[in-house]
């Protein structure tokens, strides 16, 4: 099938090169010149495991292009509406510019019995107000909206064999002409197992966001276990352990720690609870602003915790944080626990070094103020503490014994929860978990 991905951001740039792996015609577009270049030249603009070599590997085919184009849209049967929706400057909203944006500037474009598909996470109603807008200009064409669960650093996986298809259809009916559309276009996937629902409009966009904030209470349920945990002196991550064995609530996204950033999560909660205002059921969520409070009052835990790590004060002393992204296996820095703990520490008068095997430069152009050093050996040289506060794989293994020898002193603060404190404290460390006794 000949299809457009509009946005080629984390998530479109991912949807194009998996669309032509599945054997359609793709074009990719996107307002920003560069991108579109390193794009067309097999280049991932951000790094996500796999999207390179896929990359390389579609492009030989011939079935992958990218440009700035627009006029591109013509060409294709289907366009997948992929462009961000930030949180607005000083509000909880979404800022829905660069949806209307896309939207507005495909329109003339649009050849009669295409399907615009959304896969950008919008607030409850954009569907309807936009498929009006198709309607106008095409009134054989068709909105549906497909909402994308793909998790940074497992995006491509996620794409090719997702967990889900959600496609929401005007009249929520299975015989709706977009639907075999839609099957086509995902049929490898699908007939490999991949189950999907067909909605209507509101509920295929509020899929999204529910979910998104279900993932969100469950980490701050956990955070707030740790809060209690700190205070009766008990164990959150064997807790999490016990209560995760119950099938019904399970293990994953059940890791205490700094609590949840990126450019999903917090934004989704916020957006939300927006929404839920304009709609006169701001009560319904009421909850949500509690889960975002728990999740922020991690941050600052993490820098009493550092003081009291450091005898009670922070002033001078030489701390290292480990890792800037918002999780391991990304480099998108976008409210990033870590690096706002960094920032709030550089602040109260520590001397900070941050690194990361992957974020510094986005974490540099984020937080310009702070030290960044890529070496790990010699970020941790001469250091007075370690934070570990991205769990990527290579902070995990670290060796007590080898970081402890150009430590000045041997304090650790684990942020994630990871490493095995039996054995830094056998290593003479002072050691520090969160809701850990
Ligand atoms: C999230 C959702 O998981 C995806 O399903 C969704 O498609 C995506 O948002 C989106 O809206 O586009 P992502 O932002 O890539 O995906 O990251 P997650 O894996 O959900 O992690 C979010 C944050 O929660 C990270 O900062 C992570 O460190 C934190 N986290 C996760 C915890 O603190 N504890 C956990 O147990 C799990």
């Amino acid at each position: 099938m000949r299809i457009s991905v509009i946005g080629c951001g984390y998530l479109g740039a991912v949807h194009a090169a998996c669309m032509a792996k599945l054997g359609h015609d793709v074009v990719g577009i996107d307002v920003d010149e560069m991108k579109i270049a390193e794009l067309s030249a097999a280049r991932a603009p951000f790094y996500e495991p796999g999207l390179e070599e896929l990359l390389m590997e579609v492009q030989k085919t011939g079935r992958l292009k990218f440009t700035t184009d627009m006029g591109a849209v013509a060409e294709s049967e289907i366009h997948f509406i992929c462009v961000g929706t930030p949180q607005k400057k000083g509000e909880n909203a979404a800022d829905m510019t660069y949806v209307d944006a896309a939207v507005t500037a495909m329109l003339p474009h649009l050849q009669p019995h295409s399907v615009v598909v959304g896969k950008s996470t919008v607030p409850v109603g954009t569907a309807g107000r936009l498929s009006d807008l198709v309607a106008q200009q095409q009134s054989s064409a068709h909105l549906v909206w497909n909402p994308e669960f793909l998790r940074e650093g497992h995006a491509v996986a996620d794409t090719l064999q997702p967990d889900r298809f959600v496609y929401g259809v005007f009249d929520g009916s299975e015989d709706h002409p977009a639907v075999a559309l839609l099957d086509a276009v995902y049929s490898k996937p699908i007939s490999a197992g991949t189950p999907r629902l067909v909605t209507d409009l509101p509920t295929a966009e509020l899929v999204k966001v529910a979910a998104n904030s279900f993932l969100a209470t469950k980490i701050s349920f956990i955070n707030a276990m740790a809060e209690l945990c700190e205070a009766a002196g008990a164990d959150v991550t064997r807790l999490a352990d016990a209560i995760g064995m119950d099938d019904r609530i399970g293990r994953k996204f059940l890791n205490a720690g700094i609590g949840f950033g990126g450019g999903c999560l917090p934004k989704d909660i916020r957006a939300f609870m927006a929404r839920a205002g304009e709609l006169g059921a701001d009560q319904a969520l009421t909850f949500l602003r509690e889960v975002d409070a728990i999740n922020m009052r991690r941050r600052s835990r993490v820098v009493e915790l550092t003081r009291e790590l450091c005898d009670g004060s922070l002033l001078g002393r030489r701390i290292t944080v480990l890792g800037a992204a918002f999780k391991p296996e990304s480099d998108d820095v976008r409210d990033s626990p870590a690096l706002s703990i960094a920032a709030q520490l550089q602040l109260q008068g520590a001397v900070v070094t941050v690194t990361d095997p992957k974020a510094l430069a986005n974490a540099a152009r984020r937080f310009p103020e702070l030290h960044y050093e890529r070496q790990l050996d010699a970020a941790i040289s001469g250091a007075d503490a370690l934070l570990l506060l991205t769990e990527w794989n290579e902070y995990r293994e670290l060796d007590p014994h080898d970081v402890g020898s150009v430590m000045v002193s041997q304090r650790i603060l684990d942020g994630r929860n990871v490493l095995d404190p039996e054995k830094w404290r056998a290593a003479g460390w002072t050691f520090r978990g969160l809701g850990r006794a």
